[in-house]
């Protein structure tokens, strides 16, 4: 069995646990299915250092921004990943583009595991969003309340959001739902990064007709 922290063996009844080692990762797979569980973990808890990803993307010109988001939901088997955002901010607009993409990068220090994630990205369906919206509770809301676009200039500092925010019931505030997206990276390409004293590891992911392809690459 893997797991992040040890490598177990079995011998009949008896399991053996061995510390995480550089020889716990013998494939490349295995260092793709650990990130995997991270990315897991991190979707059920938000204080997971993998929770927070910077995620990365380029406007009409081919200037580069990036952000810190919240990972919102992934699927190991069709590999994609998925966020949620206000769809007037400036990284909505980086997903006009037809083949816009955008670049996921996270970092647990804890097993010294950085993992980058590449491919093309577009918002869900608005039906699919809508239904997601139903169920946000409404300070979960307020990240796309504000009736100005985020980035517009404030004369003053402020939240954006209305004067009479605070008063309103759930309802009031379902005027937002045109406002909130979410958006599904696919997985194209990935780099692993294994940061051990006794020697990096570091593999190169690619999607392939049939699965992935792995290499062990230069750290
Ligand atoms: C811890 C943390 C979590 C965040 N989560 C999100 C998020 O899930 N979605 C989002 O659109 N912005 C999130 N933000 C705000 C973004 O980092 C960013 O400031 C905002 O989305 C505007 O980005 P843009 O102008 O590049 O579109 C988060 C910021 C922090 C610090």
């Amino acid at each position: 069995m893997l797991d992040c922290d040890r490598f177990s063996v079995s011998y009949g009844p008896v399991t053996v646990h061995f510390p995480l080692m550089n020889t716990t990762f013998r494939t490349p797979e295995e260092l793709w299915r650990a990130c995997w569980k991270l990315l897991n973990r991190a979707r059920a808890d938000k204080k997971h250092p993998y929770a927070t990803p910077v995620v990365s993307s380029v406007d009409a010109e081919g200037l580069p921004s990036s952000r810190v988001l919240v990972l919102r939901t992934c699927e190991e088997s069709a590999g994609w990943l998925e966020g949620y955002t206000d769809r007037r901010s400036a990284k909505a607009g980086h997903l006009h583009h037809p083949e816009a993409q955008f670049s996921w990068l996270f970092w647990d220090p804890k097993k010294q595991l950085q993992l980058r994630a590449r491919g093309r990205t577009e918002f869900l369906p608005a039906e699919i969003s809508s239904a997601t919206f139903d169920q946000l509770p409404k300070h979960s809301r307020k990240a796309y309340a504000t009736p100005e676009a985020p980035g517009t200039p404030l004369a003053e500092a402020g939240d954006g959001l209305p004067d009479d925010w605070d008063s309103r019931d759930l309802s009031a505030t379902d005027y937002a739902r045109d406002n909130f997206g979410i958006f599904r990276t696919t997985i194209e390409t990935a780099d692993i990064l294994y940061l051990n004293r006794d020697g990096h590891r570091r593999v190169s992911a690619q999607r392939a007709p049939e699965g992935w392809d792995f290499r062990w690459v230069v750290p």
